[in-house]
């Protein structure tokens, strides 16, 4: 199925950290996935901003490369690169200093949406802040995009939301998190609130609890520095996770509006129980003959950052008390396989006696690889003799329900930096959501710095360590296989 494609206004991308990793592998593909798809005209630009000394020729062959090696649609390329690369130019500058600045903002024209991405570290965010107001560039149209990590706790959250907030509303301000740009993600809601089915059920009455996996076989690679700085805590659990858990388990927004869907999944941050120690896991990976463990990658013998961590979490409202919701994710795991699984409880009463057996019904949302739902449902084992019961999945793979294949969805970037376009800020977290993420997750990063707690090491390739497998059976449950 071709995806609808919805016509943009002009505008202009300024990507400062233009000539950054992130800027290579995500944003420049995503930009011209876009271009192909038809909603880049209108003359739209994109301005790459470093502090490197290059011209707009050097700069466009940057761009190409980067289209060349992280977008796989060769067909597409062929066609319109070069006039991909038209619409690109480049002004060297200098974040902390007043090099480029006039020049950058000589490029500026009127009477178009105008978007600066801060495809930089937290650090430099204040000073673009400020240069942006002292050129001149910023009026009541300009949008800002800032990637995470926002903040590395909630004193540092607040202190980049207080910086941006000097020189742009809220209104203006665009945090990224790219998980819910994933159309698996999107799908959450459209699952939950698009289907009469689901509503009634979803609750502590009838749901036992709910697993939500986000696993990794990748190592942290060449982003040891930034990543033993973080760990998986602040790497994906206070954001990534978060936002899964919010969309599974917050109330029906009266509508699908950017302020109306934030109140929703800012009311189960705030209603999240601080999280005792004993339900709490983290762990790190060792290496094999063949890989290397997270010491070895990130340099550092000693290191105590963990590249695993598992939760138990309880939402203390009306709607989930009593339901608890295992979260794990980390690196070098099994396989790449992340997945919500929603595990409803036993029938109250079983009419077919003991040997039928226990079943229940689990409805599993995959959202990556092989994106689909399944739910688990019981039927007679077919076969003369007795009533015995087997559970059978109702299996949709979205690619095969849809008639798409994986090039036709778009990746979160795309999706996400045209909302930044068109002004839509529902699939972007708002300051005050930020924070909140930040203040149930530090007493649990601080206790683990008090008490000088060192991750569990887990072998490469596993489930993550045995505690994480206790965290469920010590409650009469267990975690799902990791598999895609
Ligand atoms: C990033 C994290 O935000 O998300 C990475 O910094 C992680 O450590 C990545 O690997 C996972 O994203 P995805 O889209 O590959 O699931």
């Amino acid at each position: 199925m071709v995806s609808r494609v919805i016509p943009v206004d002009p505008f202009d991308l300024i990507i400062f950290g233009g000539t950054g990793d992130l800027a290579r592998r995500k944003i420049l593909p995503a930009l011209f996935r876009r271009f192909c798809a038809g909603q880049m005209g209108n003359g739209a630009r994109v301005i790459g901003a470093a502090r490197g000394e290059m011209d707009t020729e050097a700069y466009r062959d940057f761009v190409r490369d980067s289209v060349l090696e992280f977008d796989d649609n060769a067909e597409c390329a062929a066609k319109n690169l070069d006039s991909f690369l038209n619409q690109i130019s480049y002004v060297t500058l200098d974040a902390r200093g007043d090099a480029g600045w006039s020049e950058l903002a000589g490029l500026m024209m009127p009477g178009r949406v105008r978007a600066f991405y801060f495809s930089v570290g937290p650090g430099l965010f204040g000073d673009l802040a400020t240069r942006l107001h002292e050129y001149d560039m910023a009026d009541a149209d300009t949008r800002i995009v800032v990637e995470k990590p926002f903040g590395r706790d909630l004193e540092t959250a607040k202190a980049l939301n207080a910086i941006l907030a000097r020189h742009f509303d809220e209104g203006q301000i665009y945090r990224i998190d790219h998980y819910l740009g994933k159309e698996t993600v999107q799908n959450l809601m459209a699952i939950r609130f698009g289907n009469m089915l689901f509503e009634p059920l979803w609750n502590s009455q009838y749901i036992d609890h709910i697993q939500i996996t986000v696993a990794e076989s990748g190592g942290v690679g060449k982003r040891g520095g930034y990543y033993d700085k973080a760990g998986a805590m602040r790497d994906m659990m206070q954001n990534h996770m978060m936002q899964l858990l919010c969309l599974i388990a917050m109330e029906p927004p009266a509508k699908f509006d950017p302020d109306a869907v934030r109140d929703e999944k800012l009311k189960v941050i705030r209603a999240l129980d601080p999280v005792p120690s004993g339900d709490v896991v983290r762990g790190q990976y060792e290496g094999t003959a063949q890989l290397q463990g997270y010491r070895n990658e990130v340099e550092s013998r000693d290191t105590q950052t963990e590249s695993f961590v598992a939760i138990k979490a309880q939402i203390g409202n009306w709607r989930w008390a009593g339901t608890p919701f295992y979260m794990r994710t980390g690196k070098r795991l099994r396989d790449r396989a992340s997945e919500i699984a929603v595990v409803f409880k036993h029938a109250p009463h079983s009419i077919f006696g003991m040997e039928a057996g226990s079943h229940r019904n689990i409805l599993t949302i995959r959202l990556q690889p092989n994106e689909g739902i399944e739910l688990g449902v019981t039927i007679k084992e077919p076969g003369p003799g007795g009533m015995r019961l087997v559970d059978v999945p109702l299996d949709m793979t979205f690619a095969e329900a849809l008639g798409d294949d994986q090039t036709d969805s778009p990746d979160a970037y795309e999706r996400l930096i045209m909302d930044v376009v068109r002004g839509d800020q529902t699939l972007f977290m708002r300051g005050d959501e930020v924070e909140a993420a930040w203040r149930w997750t530090d007493p649990i990063i601080k206790s683990w710095e008090d008490k000088n707690i060192a991750p569990i090491l887990y072998a490469t390739g596993s489930s993550g360590p045995d505690d994480a497998l206790m965290l469920m059976h010590r409650d009469g449950r267990r975690w799902r296989e990791i598999k895609p």
